[in-house]
């Protein structure tokens, strides 16, 4: 069987965690192996950059530079160790965010320059590219409500979730305008609507590439 590799974007309360449980049963259901992992992180070294990158808070800041090349070598860690053995294997990898997050967030919100980031991720990742793009589209606003109620992180934002709502604007368009871009690649999912209403949407998507 050939294995796939499926990412997840959108921003932070788009219920992407809830999502990627819902596909790998529905995956696993079908008897395939399914594995779920995210970025930054996925590996133990990456996991460790992950928590500087989304945690560091001293008097020392991360420029911006520094946390491009930190979510890259993390990405490339997390490919070369996880991913593309998985993938070739013949497993289904789910991921929590990937290089469409760096165009997101790095270039198209913090300014950095595109045709260089799409030429690091390009060297981070190599040929291990996803066959689908799901985008859970939610806008900045109710982004915010949702994980300023979220249990899990009350009190206790990252580095990006501390970004204003003009940042957050320019992640969505962002994410809007790389699907604009790749079509075929990567679909648009609205984020509102039930588990269950979102899930069956996914699926559509996901069938005819699994
Ligand atoms: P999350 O796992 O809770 O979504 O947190 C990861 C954060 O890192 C999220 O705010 C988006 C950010 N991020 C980037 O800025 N660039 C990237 O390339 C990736 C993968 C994540």
């Amino acid at each position: 069987m050939k294995g796939c590799f499926i990412t997840f974007e959108g921003p932070e309360g788009a219920g992407k965690s809830t999502q990627l449980r819902l596909l790998q049963d529905y995956i696993n259901a079908r008897g395939r192996e399914c594995l779920i992992t995210r970025e930054p992180g996925g590996t133990p070294v990456a996991e460790q950059l992950r928590e500087l990158i989304k945690h560091h808070n001293s008097e020392e800041p991360i420029f911006d530079e520094s946390e491009l090349f930190l979510l890259e070598a993390a990405r490339a860690q997390h490919v070369h160790y996880l991913i593309e053995p998985a993938v070739k294997r013949g497993d289904v990898v789910l991921c929590d965010r990937f290089y469409d997050s760096t165009t997101a967030y790095q270039g198209y919100a913090r300014g950095m320059d595109l045709e260089k980031l799409k030429l690091l991720n390009d060297f981070a990742v190599g040929t291990c590219k996803p066959t689908l793009t799901i985008l859970l589209d939610l806008s900045p606003e109710e982004g915010f409500e949702r994980t300023a109620t979220r249990e899990e992180t009350q009190n206790i934002h990252d580095r990006f979730e501390l970004e204003n709502l003009e940042f957050h604007t320019a992640v969505r368009n962002g994410f809007l305008e790389i699907a604009k871009q790749e079509p075929e690649r990567v679909k648009i999912v609205s984020a509102v609507g039930t588990p269950e209403e979102i899930h069956q949407k996914i699926v559509e998507f996901v069938k005819d590439v699994i």
